[in-house]
């Protein structure tokens, strides 16, 4: 009599196999971008992945054709021109928090928000979205301020060069402004030993950028002074250059933030070397050692093309025995959190908004 498999056995073996897979998936193998040709998603099959208010808001909106998408980008760039964030963006003021303002040289300028205390606490370091083309500091005052309110922490947020300024231009100015807040953390009133830094869209991808350089500086033994992190707070980080994952396809016309634009920003970011290899301080997603960074907290939509990105660098973090919280907005699109009056979607927005907050808010808990 031959033995015989028996179904359950399948089953075991199956789920042996399905478990093991985190194991057998090698951090060089997570950094390779699959070619899985995955087609980009009808705008109705896009649209029964939204969140029912997401949905309604981009239900009659033209988002299917690469004109619009160029369009759409020149737009952007035309807003900046005009500077006209501030009223777009600014809605209240707090009572009890200040903001003042810091000029490092002509490039840095910082946005320092805090109640008036001279008692150590948390420090944020922020740096503001735009896919290193617009956006500043100003516009998102809002938030700044809710977190230096609700969260007492101090908050500096930093303007730097957008394009035409480049890497490594860009990334030395963020730099530059988490340089003077490690110098000057006495007098900001900031606790040294709970210092986070934040981002988002481009602002996530140049935090881990910064968290990258502070790390190979803390292990660098000639620095006398290195900067400590102690967690990393990135929203919907933009972290890979290539452009090429599924979620990155399928969703590629994802309103605001289709691989288009995408692309483009990269493209203008990386100048002559778009394409090519990259250091980690210009592209966080190439770095293949992730060992000793900070504590993480990612957040993405589910409906975006950083999705898969943000999960397999969190996967990786987590192979490297960076402890992680990822959260997966479910069918949330890019950017929804950021604070605008004529936001079509504010219920979800404030879902998101405190996911993220309540993140911070645990970060330095005893
Ligand atoms: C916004 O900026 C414009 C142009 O710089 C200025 O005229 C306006 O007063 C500003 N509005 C607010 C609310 O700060
Ligand atoms: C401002 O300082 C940073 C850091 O030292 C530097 O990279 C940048 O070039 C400076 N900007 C100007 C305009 O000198
Ligand atoms: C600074 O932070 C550390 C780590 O969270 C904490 O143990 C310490 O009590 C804090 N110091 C002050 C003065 O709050
Ligand atoms: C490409 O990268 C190299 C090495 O980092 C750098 O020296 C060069 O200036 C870069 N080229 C452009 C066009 O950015």
């Amino acid at each position: 009599m031959t033995a015989s498999i028996q179904p359950t056995s399948y089953w075991l073996i199956w789920s042996l196999l399905v478990g093991l897979c985190p194991v057998v998936i090698s951090n060089s193998q997570l950094l390779k971008s699959p070619n899985t040709g995955e087609k980009e998603l009808t705008k109705e099959a896009y649209l029964a992945t939204l969140d029912p208010e997401i949905k309604k808001a981009y239900e009659h909106v033209e988002f299917d054709s690469p004109e619009q998408i160029d369009k759409a980008f020149a737009d952007i760039l035309a807003l900046q021109n005009k500077k006209s964030w501030n009223e777009t963006y600014t809605r209240i003021k707090s009572k009890i928090v200040t903001k003042t303002k810091k000029k490092i040289n002509e490039s840095v300028t910082l946005n320092i928000y805090s109640q008036k205390s001279s008692k150590s606490r948390p420090g944020l370091y922020w740096i503001h979205p735009g896919g290193f083309f617009f956006g500043d500091t100003d516009y998102e005052d809002f938030m700044m301020q809710r977190i230096a309110e609700e969260l007492d922490f101090v908050v500096v947020s930093v303007n730097y060069r957008l394009w035409p300024a480049k890497y490594p231009e860009i990334f030395e100015d963020c730099y530059a402004g988490l340089r003077y807040v490690w110098d000057n953390a006495e007098k900001l009133s900031i606790n040294k030993s709970q210092l986070a830094i934040g981002g988002a869209s481009a602002g996530g991808g140049l935090a881990a950028c910064c968290a990258l350089r502070a790390r190979d500086e803390k292990n660098d033994k000639e620095d006398k002074n290195p900067i400590e992190i102690n967690f990393q707070w990135l929203i919907q980080p933009m972290l890979d250059d290539r452009t090429n994952l599924p979620s990155t396809v399928k969703l590629g016309l994802s309103p605001g933030w289709p691989s288009e634009a995408n692309r483009l920003a990269w493209k203008h970011y990386l100048g002559g070397n778009y394409s090519k290899e990259h250091h980690p301080y210009a592209v966080a997603f190439r770095a293949e050692d992730l060992k000793g960074l900070p504590k993480t907290f990612i957040g993405v939509g589910s409906a975006e093309i950083f999705r898969d990105e943000n999960i397999i660098f969190a996967q990786r973090l987590l192979d490297a025995n960076v402890v992680v919280e990822l959260n997966v907005y479910p069918g949330v699109t890019h950017g929804v959190d950021n604070y605008r009056i004529d936001n079509p979607f504010d219920k979800v927005a404030e879902e998101v908004r405190e996911v993220n907050l309540n993140a911070l808010k645990r970060a330095f808990r005893q």
